[in-house]
Order: structure tokens, then C-alpha cells, then sequence
């Protein structure tokens, strides 16, 4: 007997898709379990996008093959849809119906009344602004009523594309805190692309890194980091370029990068606190200067400037 919770909903398999000469997606393989957010990390361009749009079943792979619980989007497009809720990268709206009004339109066309409208506007705390025509809401208010139509039909699995791109900090901590609730109550699934390392640590227990149509990395956030095979970062300015001394002796020291436009220096160590004091006193010994000294636990950027040669947020 299989049991239903450890089958995965969504299931890609070497999807491959190239628009004229760009190539988009280079053959990406990607599992999601029940319950289970899962971030889609990289730059722009990575194929963050396209790939969404080929699991909702909006665009169609090249080669490679979907699953959404278990069932191919060809004969079963009614039935995957009811399971499913989405928002996109850019979600355009009626400007002349209010906020309630534009959810109101959508549940009538998932034939659902104004209970589920009502409750909609409390979870996405827009109780306040159910009035207020759309083209007069705040962008994180946009967002937030995007989000409350790809959940009006109470999905099993939510797919949204940036949903907080442009946003504030406080914005954003909003829109993860009901996305936090929503997994809580209701064992929801979920795939999000995001540009932000803070909103894939954040929000999902598994991040895919992305970049250039191929999976570059998958796991857990101590699992990426358990596989760069180092977690400690020393970082700091050099004064004097000319009296930086060869490190090449020290055998904790994993990576050496520097950054030629500021003159930062930033070291992957084991450990902080044995190579610090022998770090401090070479340096002196040598007479480089050094300030901005600083010392933190590896992050999703440093490891994606380590598998790309650039920053994510580049
Ligand atoms: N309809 C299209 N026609 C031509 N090229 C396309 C099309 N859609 C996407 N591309 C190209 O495919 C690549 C991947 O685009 P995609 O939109 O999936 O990236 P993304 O990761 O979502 O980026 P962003 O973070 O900017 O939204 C890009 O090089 C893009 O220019
Ligand atoms: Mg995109």
C-alpha cells in the first residue's frame, strides 16, 4: 500500500524548454512533497518563471515530464485547477472594483459565495481597505489580495511568482506571517520563486538555487551549507593592498575571495575562533592594515556567489 503522504504532488521531470536561441530551462528535475514550501532561488533569468508557468500548466515543456498529484495537465486540466492556487509575477486588476468586489468576481467563478470572500479579506488582513477601489491599494495591499485570490479555493498546493518583489520589509514580513499560518492550519504545499534569500531561509524548508535554466543546488538550508563544506565566513577591508601577505600556508583556510572595486577580503574558515588570533597576528606581523573586520555564519549568497561567480542579487 502507498501511502499518500509520501508520494510527491508535483513532480518534473528533465523538463526542457528554449525560446528561439535562449535556452530556459536546460533540463530541471524538481519533487514537491504534501505540506512541504519549497523556494525557487536565483536571479533574474534564471528560468524561475517559465518553469512555474510549465507546472500550472499555462506553458508546455519542450521535453520532460509533469505530474501534479499523480495526474498529467492533459485530460485533467478541471480537476488539477480546483487543487491549485496561483499568483503571478504581475498580477493585473480591475482598477474600477473594490478589493472585495475583485474577490467577489473570482469566487463567483470558482461557484463560491460571500462567506468564503468574507473570510478571505481576515486571513489576508484586508477587512480595512474592502472598499477602497484596487487602483488606490498600496503595493503590498496588491500583493496581499493577489494571494487571497490564489487562495479562494482553499488549494492543496499554492504556486506564486515573487510575491513580494517591490515590497517593504514590513510588507513582506506580512504577506510570510500568512503564509506561515497557512501551512500551520492547513497542511498547505506550496512553490515560490523569490529573488531573496531571506524569504527562501524564512519561509521554506527546501530551497532550489536556479541560475541560467539549471538546478545549480537542492536541499535544506543546513544541507546546502553542510555541502559547501564550510560555514564560517571572515571578512574584512585591506588598507594596503601591497602588504597583503600569502595566505597559501594556512590549512583551515578554505577559499580566499577578493573584491577588487572595494578591496574586501572574504575567507571561508573552519573555525572563527582558532583562525582569528593567527589570522590578527600575520597580518601585524606583515604590517597590513586592516578595518571593517567581521566575522558570521555562511549564507545563500555566499554560497550562490560560490557556485556562479556572482551575487543573487545581482
Ligand atoms: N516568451 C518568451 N519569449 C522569449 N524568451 C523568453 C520568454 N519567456 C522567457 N524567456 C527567456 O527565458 C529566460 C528565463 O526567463 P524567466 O522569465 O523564466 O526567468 P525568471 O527566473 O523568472 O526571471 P525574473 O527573476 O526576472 O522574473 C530569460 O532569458 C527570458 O528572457
Ligand atoms: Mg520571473
Amino acid at each position: 500500500m502507498t501511502d499518500a503522504n509520501t508520494q510527491p504532488i508535483v513532480k518534473a521531470v528533465n523538463i526542457k524548454k528554449t525560446f528561439k536561441d535562449v535556452i530556459a530551462l536546460a533540463g530541471v528535475d524538481l519533487e514537491i512533497m504534501p505540506s512541504e514550501y519549497t523556494a525557487l532561488l536565483g536571479p533574474n533569468g534564471a528560468g524561475k518563471t517559465t518553469l512555474v508557468e510549465i507546472i500550472e500548466g499555462i506553458q508546455k515543456p519542450d521535453s520532460g515530464e509533469i505530474t501534479l498529484f499523480g495526474k498529467h495537465w492533459s485530460g485533467n486540466k478541471d480537476e488539477l485547477y480546483k487543487q491549485i492556487g496561483l499568483s503571478f509575477q504581475e498580477t493585473k486588476f480591475e482598477d474600477k472594483l473594490t478589493a472585495a468586489e475583485t474577490l467577489k468576481m473570482f469566487a463567483s467563478f470558482y461557484g463560491l459565495d460571500n462567506t468564503r470572500v468574507e473570510e478571505i479579506l481576515n486571513i489576508v488582513n484586508l477587512q480595512e481597505k474592502r472598499k477602497s477601489y484596487v487602483v488606490n491599494l498600496s503595493g503590498g495591499q496588491r500583493q496581499k489580495l493577489a494571494l487571497g485570490i490564489a487562495l479562494l479555493n482553499n488549494p492543496k498546493l499554492l504556486i506564486l511568482d515573487e510575491p513580494t518583489t517591490g515590497l517593504d520589509p514590513t510588507a513582506r514580513r506580512e504577506i510570510w506571517s500568512i503564509l506561515h499560518e497557512l501551512k500551520k492550519t492547513h497542511g498547505t504545499s506550496m512553490i515560490l520563486t523569490t529573488h531573496y534569500m531571506e524569504e527562501a531561509e524564512n519561509l521554506c524548508e527546501k530551497i532550489v538555487i536556479i541560475d541560467k535554466g539549471k538546478v545549480l543546488a537542492k536541499g535544506t538550508l543546513e544541507q546546502l551549507i553542510a555541502e559547501s563544506k564550510t560555514s564560517e565566513i571572515v571578512q574584512f577591508k585591506v588598507l594596503d593592498k601591497s602588504k597583503f601577505p600569502d595566505f597559501s600556508k594556512f590549512s583551515d583556510l578554505r577559499e580566499i575571495q577578493w573584491e577588487d572595486s572595494t578591496n574586501i577580503v572574504t575567507m571561508n574558515v573552519d573555525n572563527t575562533s582558532s583562525f582569528l588570533p593567527k589570522m590578527v597576528s600575520y597580518l601585524n606581523n606583515a604590517g597590513c592594515k586592516i578595518s571593517e573586520l567581521r566575522c558570521r555564519y555562511v549564507t545563500l549568497d555566499d554560497l550562490f556567489i560560490r557556485m556562479t561567480g556572482r551575487k543573487l542579487t545581482d
